[in-house]
C-alpha cells in the first residue's frame, strides 16, 4: 500500500490532486499547442473551412464549452458563423441542413466519447467533411475524422477537465486566425501576433497562477453559503461562466448554474441573498461593461458580496484580480481562478476531486 502510495504521489509531481497539478500544467499545456500545431493540416483545416456552405461544431461538456468560445474566435477573426451543438443534441439539430458541403468541427479531449462519435458518423453520412480536434491521436475521434488537429495538452487524468480546456481554446485560436487569412479577415501577421499572444499568456499565467491561488484559498475561507452558487458573464467569457458552473459541480460536488449577464436580470437574480455566491467574470468586451456593473450592484443590493473574477477593481467586492490581456485570451486567463476556485473548495468539502462519483473522463457508452 506505501509503494502505491509513493507511487501515485510521484505521479501527481508532490500535488495533493491530479487537478491540482494539472492546472498548474497550463502554461507548459498552452506552450506545447504551439508545438504540437501543424501549419500544413491548419492549412487543410481553413480551407475546409473558407469552402464550406455551413458549419457546426460539435462536442460534450467541457469541449463543448471550448467550442462555443471557439464560435466568437471563428465570427469575429474568420467572419465563419459556426453553430455549437451537444454532440447529443445534434441528431435532433437542423440536420436538414447537414449535407455536402457542410463542415462539422468535433472537439473531444478524450476522442472517444461516444455522441461525439455516433454524431460525427451521422454528419459523414449525410456528406459533411468531419474536422476532428482531440488531445488523443489514437482516438476514434481522430480515426473518423477527416483532418484531425492535436491539441497537444499532455495526458489529463482528473475528471474534472482543466488544462485540456484552455489548450482547446488556444488551438481553436489559432485554427479561426489561421482561417482568417483565407476569408480576408486576418492577415500573417495576425496570426503571428496571436501566435505571440498565446506565448504571452502561458508566460503570464506561470508567473500569475500561485497569485490566483492564494486569493482563492482565502475566499473559500469567507462566509458563504456554498450549497448553491451561480457564475455569470456575457461576451466572449459567457460560455465561461457555463464552464466555471460544470467545475463547481465536478471538483466542488456542489449545486452552481452559469448564466449570460442579461439573463440573470430574468429571473435567477431572485434567488440571491446575503451568503449567496454569486461569482461574476468580467466580460472581456468594453460594451457589455455597463451591464456588468448594472447586475454586480443589482446583487449587491440584494445583500449578496459577489466574487468577482477580471481586471478590475469594483469598490470593495471581493476580487480575484486577473491581468489585462487581449480579448481572445480573456477566457484562458480568467478560467484558471474559476478552476482552482473549484478545486479549493473541493477540498475544503473533502470530495474526491479527481474521481467525483458516478463521474467518468469519457463516456464511451
Ligand atoms: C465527460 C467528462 C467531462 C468531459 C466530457 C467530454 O463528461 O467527465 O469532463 O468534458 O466527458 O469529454 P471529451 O473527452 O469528449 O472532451
Amino acid at each position: 500500500k506505501r509503494v502505491k502510495h509513493f507511487a501515485e504521489a510521484g505521479e501527481k509531481g508532490g500535488f495533493p490532486h491530479f487537478m491540482l497539478k494539472e492546472i498548474y500544467e497550463t502554461p507548459e499545456a498552452l506552450n506545447r499547442v504551439l508545438l504540437a500545431v501543424m501549419e500544413k493540416y491548419l492549412r487543410l483545416a481553413s480551407m475546409i473551412v473558407y469552402g464550406a456552405k455551413n458549419a457546426f461544431i460539435l462536442a460534450n461538456g467541457t469541449s463543448l464549452h471550448a467550442g462555443m468560445i471557439g464560435s466568437y474566435y471563428f465570427n469575429d477573426l474568420a467572419g465563419v458563423s459556426v453553430d455549437p451543438v451537444s454532440a447529443a443534441e445534434f441528431p435532433y439539430y437542423a440536420l436538414e441542413t447537414v449535407e455536402t458541403g457542410t463542415v462539422v468541427i468535433a472537439i473531444s479531449q478524450s476522442g472517444e466519447t461516444s455522441d461525439v462519435i455516433s454524431s460525427i458518423k451521422l454528419a459523414k453520412q449525410r456528406g459533411a467533411v468531419v474536422i476532428g480536434i482531440t488531445n488523443n491521436v489514437g482516438s476514434r475521434l481522430a480515426l473518423e475524422s477527416n483532418v484531425y488537429l492535436p491539441i497537444g495538452a499532455g495526458p489529463e487524468i482528473a475528471v474534472p477537465a482543466t488544462k485540456s480546456f484552455t489548450a482547446t481554446l488556444a488551438t481553436l485560436l489559432l485554427f479561426a486566425s489561421y482561417t482568417g487569412m483565407f476569408t480576408g479577415k486576418t492577415t500573417r501577421d495576425d496570426y503571428r501576433r496571436i501566435v505571440d499572444e498565446v506565448r504571452n499568456a502561458s508566460a503570464l499565467l506561470k508567473e500569475k497562477i500561485s497569485e490566483f491561488d492564494k486569493s482563492v484559498t482565502s475566499i473559500v475561507q469567507l462566509d458563504y453559503d456554498w450549497k448553491s452558487a451561480y457564475v455569470a458573464s456575457s461576451g466572449i467569457n459567457y460560455p465561461l461562466a457555463l464552464e466555471g458552473a460544470l467545475k463547481l459541480k465536478e471538483a466542488a460536488i456542489i449545486h452552481a448554474e452559469g448564466f449570460q449577464l442579461g439573463e440573470m436580470r430574468h429571473g435567477p437574480m431572485v434567488l440571491i441573498s446575503n451568503d449567496f455566491p454569486m461569482i461574476l467574470i468580467e466580460p472581456a468586451e468594453d460594451q457589455a461593461k455597463p451591464l456588468y456593473v448594472k447586475v454586480l450592484e443589482e446583487a449587491r443590493n440584494k445583500g449578496a458580496k459577489p466574487i468577482v473574477i477580471g481586471p478590475g477593481r469594483f469598490g470593495d467586492s471581493v476580487t480575484i484580480q486577473t491581468p489585462s490581456v487581449p480579448r481572445y485570451l480573456s477566457p484562458i486567463i480568467s478560467s484558471i481562478p474559476i478552476q482552482l476556485l473549484a478545486y479549493r473548495l473541493g477540498v475544503g468539502f473533502n470530495r474526491p476531486i479527481d474521481t467525483p462519483p458516478g463521474l467518468a473522463k469519457a463516456i464511451t457508452t
